[in-house]
């Protein structure tokens, strides 16, 4: 197993939401290399979070890069107000657009890094013409809508047969990531590791994240 530098997104999904601002600078002094925002519109997925306006907030208490994963109907409707309040990266569902490339190409001209999702029941092959021109691929590990659900180990071979087809472009994971699941998404091709109930509900964030990290240098 090669030794892989990995970057980790919490997903604000698990933090408590009534310290929103507290959770995210602790969140930020334990090492997260991104935050993970959910968006969800109750159509996509059967859960509704939070939209621009709350992004703008952490973005004005915030540093690190906003990893925003856009679990909308007709994200092209919705992507410059994403951009505007300050996402750094925008992942897209590729079941939610007809015209992926083209969505994609318009997020990367508004100066903003673009990302493809699939979920789980969603084939490789669905990305063949967009995975070189994209920022990030993630491939959902779990059905999306619902933190804390489990990993599903059929994502293994998708992760891998991604990675084969991506070269060195960032490969995130979504979806049931703990410290036990962490190697075998890593060895299979990950670099970027999401994780929302793990890490918010660990007595120590920096000790989650650090072990999540750990997973590149068994
Ligand atoms: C699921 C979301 C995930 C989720 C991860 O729809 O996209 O980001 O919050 O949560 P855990 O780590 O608890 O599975
Ligand atoms: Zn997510």
């Amino acid at each position: 197993m090669s030794e892989r530098i990995i970057k980790v997104s919490p997903s604000l999904l698990a933090c408590d939401f009534s310290r929103l601002g507290e959770e995210i600078r602790a969140i930020a002094e334990a090492g997260a290399d991104m935050i993970h925002c959910d968006i969800m519109d109750g159509h996509f997925v059967p859960n509704i979070t939070f939209g621009p306006p709350v992004l703008a907030k952490l973005r004005s208490i915030c540093h690190v890069p906003l990893d925003v994963h856009l679990m909308i109907e007709r994200p092209e409707d919705y992507v410059e107000s994403f951009v505007d309040a300050g996402a750094d990266i925008i992942t897209i569902q590729i079941e939610a657009t007809r015209h992926p490339h083209r969505l994609i190409r318009r997020i990367q001209d508004m100066g903003c890094k673009a990302g493809i999702v699939l979920n789980p029941g969603t084939p490789e092959i669905s990305i063949t013409y967009l995975a070189k021109m994209v920022d990030m691929v993630l491939v959902m590990s779990v059905n999306p809508g619902f933190g804390g659900q489990s990993f599903i180990p059929e994502m293994l071979t998708k992760i891998r047969n991604i990675r084969d087809m991506i070269g060195d472009i960032d490969l995130e994971v979504d979806g049931g990531i703990d410290e036990n699941v962490a190697p075998a998404v890593v060895d299979a091709g990950a670099n970027v590791l999401v994780a929302g109930s793990y890490i918010f509900n660990h007595h120590s964030y920096h000790e989650a994240v650090q072990l999540l990290k750990a997973a590149g240098n068994p």
